[in-house]
Formats: C-alpha cells, sequence, structure tokens
C-alpha cells in the first residue's frame, strides 16, 4: 500500500535533496505555516479526533496521545504548527545557554531500507537567550495553542564540573514559556553529556533544576513546572535502577525514553558515528518503557519515544505503561499526516465526553 508521501513525495526527496538540506527546507516551509495562524487552525480542524476527554499526564492536560520528538523544532520556530498535524504537544530544543554551530557536515543520513536515521548535529541552536525571545515574539508566554515542552542541554564549551549551572542558565531563561521542561542528559552527540545519567552528576543536576524550579514558583506566585529526564536506551536496567533513585528523591516528575542509540541493531552497516532512531530503535525503547513502568508500578510518568511508525507501534508503548509518546523518525519516513491518524487511531482510549 502506503501513501502517496512514501510512493512519490519522499523518493523524490530523498534522491534528489541532501538529508539536512531537507531537513532544513522542512523546517524553513513549517515555519511560514505556523505564521499562518488561520490556516493552521482549518487543518488542525481536519486533523484533530473530536469528542474526546484531554490525556491527563503529569498534571498537565493534553489534547491526544502524540508529540513531536525534541530535534525537529531546534530554535521554537514551527511548534505552533503542530497542531495543524494533529500533534497533541511539542518538544522544542534541545537548547544550550550558548549559541552553537553543531558538528561539521555532513553530520545527518538516512538509512531508507531500514526506515532508520543516524544523526551527530551536536545540539546546533540559537542558545537559549536568542529561543526566548523567538519564544516570547511568537506569544508563547501567553497562549500556547498544544502544550509546549522545552528541551535543554549543555553547551558543548562548558565542562561537566560547571554542566549544573549552565543548565540553570537555560531552565531560568526558558521555563516561562513551557508547560514542562526536558533535561536532556542522553544525546551521543555531545561528548561526555552521557556521563550526566550517572551517579557522580545526576543528583546534583536534578537537585538544583528542581530548586531553581522552586524559587522561580516562589518569586512569581505560580506553580511549579514539570521537568522531566530524557534517557539512552544505552542504558543498562541496574543504570536505570540508580537513575530511577535519583528520580524519585528530588520529585522529577516523569521520564523520556528514550533517545538515539548508539548501537547498531539489525546489521544496520554504517560507519557513522551518531545516534540512530527509527524501526531499529523500537524494541528497546519498547523494553525501557516496560522496564520503568515495572520497577516503579506505573506511577512514574513515562513518555514512549523510538521507532514510532504507525498506530500499532503508539498503542504498544502506551500498553507498555507510557502515558503520551512522541514521534521523530517516522514522521520523516511516513509523512505529515502520520500524527494525526495515529491521534485519531487512539482517540478511543481517551474516555468520550459523554457521560
Ligand atoms: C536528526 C535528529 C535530531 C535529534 N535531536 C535531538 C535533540 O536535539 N534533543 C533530543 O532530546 N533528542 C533529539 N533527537 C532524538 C529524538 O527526539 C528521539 O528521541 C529519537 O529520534 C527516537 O525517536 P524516533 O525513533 O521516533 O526518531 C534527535 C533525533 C534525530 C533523528
Amino acid at each position: 500500500m502506503g501513501t502517496i508521501y512514501e510512493k512519490i513525495v519522499r523518493p523524490v526527496i530523498f534522491a534528489t535533496t541532501d538529508a539536512e538540506d531537507a531537513h532544513h527546507n522542512a523546517v524553513q516551509s513549517l515555519a511560514i505555516l505556523s505564521k499562518a495562524s488561520a490556516l493552521c487552525r482549518i487543518m488542525e480542524h481536519f486533523a484533530k479526533p473530536s469528542g474526546t476527554r484531554p490525556v491527563e499526564f503529569a498534571g498537565l492536560k493534553f489534547p491526544n496521545y502524540v508529540g513531536l520528538a525534541a530535534g525537529m523544532d531546534k530554535n521554537a520556530q514551527f511548534w505552533r504548527a503542530g497542531a495543524a498535524f494533529g500533534f497533541g504537544h511539542v518538544e522544542v530544543g534541545t537548547i544550550t545557554a550558548h549559541a552553537q554551530p553543531g558538528n561539521p557536515k555532513p553530520r545527518l543520513f538516512r538509512y531508507p531500507e531500514y526506515e532508520a536515521i543516524i544523526n551527530r548535529m551536536g545540539f546546533n541552536n540559537f542558545g537559549a537567550e536568542v529561543v526566548a525571545a523567538i519564544l516570547r515574539k511568537a506569544g508563547a508566554h501567553a497562549i500556547r495553542p498544544i502544550p509546549l515542552g522545552v528541551n535543554i542541554g549543555k553547551s558543548k564549551v562548558t565542562p561537566l564540573e560547571h554542566a549544573v549551572g549552565d543548565y540553570v542558565q537555560s531552565f531560568n531563561l526558558l521555563a516561562d514559556f513551557a508547560d514542562y521542561v526536558t533535561i536532556n542528559v542522553s544525546s551521543p552527540n555531545t561528548p561526555d553529556l552521557r556521563k550526566l545519567q550517572g551517579s557522580a552528576y545526576l543528583p546534583d543536576l536534578l537537585g538544583a533544576l528542581k530548586d531553581a524550579d522552586k524559587s522561580r514558583a516562589e518569586k512569581l506566585g505560580t506553580k511549579s513546572i514539570p521537568i522531566f529526564l530524557k534517557i539512552a536506551p544505552d542504558l543498562t536496567f541496574p543504570e536505570i535502577d540508580t537513575i530511577l533513585a535519583s528520580i524519585a528523591e528530588f520529585g522529577i516528575n516523569g521520564i523520556v525514553a528514550t533517545n538515539t542509540t548508539i548501537a547498531r541493531p539489525f546489521g544496520l552497516a554504517s560507519n557513522e558515528t551518531g545516534g540512530l532512531s527509527g524501526r531499529p530503535l523500537r524494541a528497546r525503547s519498547l523494553e525501557i518503557v516496560n522496564y520503568i513502568s515495572r520497577a516503579t508500578a506505573g506511577k512514574l510518568p513515562i513518555i514512549g519515544v523510538g521507532g514510532i511508525f504507525d498506530s500499532s507501534d503508539a498503542a504498544r508503548l502506551l500498553d507498555a505503561g507510557a502515558g503520551l509518546v512522541q514521534i521523530y523518525t517516522g514522521w520523516v519516513y511516513r509523512g505529515p499526516f502520520l500524527p494525526a491518524e495515529i491521534a485519531r487511531d487512539l482517540a478511543p482510549r481517551q474516555r468520550p465526553w459523554i457521560s
């Protein structure tokens, strides 16, 4: 079968356009669309499953289960258009305290036969101050059409010993625009970043960000913001146990599982370094979501992400204990209408508005 996108549009784009150029073109087009709010509202009307109650997750309400994973809208340029494609939330970023160009190109590679991507972008982004200005200009401090997650990471120039201050700086600049903040300690493309998942660094980082949130809430007289931790799929279960203990100790509100993998499953033959996403990641993300859900007796809110290409993939993650799901690579391979399709198929799980 396959859609027109899969049969015609994607093959033409893949054959004629370098992966990063195609990404750039998509972001530019989406940024233009996001400014056409009337058109976005019309598209949203057609994309949205109607008559369902919101999904509750970590104390927030989401119109459906499906979100856009971090990394596509790194600089918060098109999040307003998310609902037009059926997304129930968008996570922007990763944003770092300092603006940075990322790794040298080429740094983004497609593997259509595996429905996979390898990337070593390296947190190319405008920096927290500029992204905060973009979000303010787009009105994100006042009205957000769907919940907005802001994903923050460590600047490459900042040594691990000063990582806490770097994250807190980004948190303080960006929290006003976010419904939740995700702490990214799991990208494989910033040297040593994943060490922040270990017990030598993680407790200090989580404690400092919770303190920053508390101070902000006291100062502004507002509610505190849910903080989630995004983890790697390459952790062992004992390592995950240690992380879960820190999450419990500091009252972190949820976990995003998972980021890309440095493993190369299913014989994917590539010499490119970087994080692998898409189809080959699906089994491992599911396994990790399952593990976390059991280990926390279903009490820790989990966003399941990794290798979702259709409604069954998403449903399996929800069945394993995820409360929401996110997509990145599936959107590239299956096309713009995938989130709306999945949201519609999962809508029966949301209770209807009938009493
Ligand atoms: C090109 C690319 C860039 C990414 N950049 C980020 C990022 O900046 N921050 C982050 O937390 N995750 C990033 N990710 C990881 C995704 O958010 C997601 O966790 C991962 O790709 C697994 O989901 P998928 O299989 O649906 O793509 C990136 C993924 C890709 C493919």
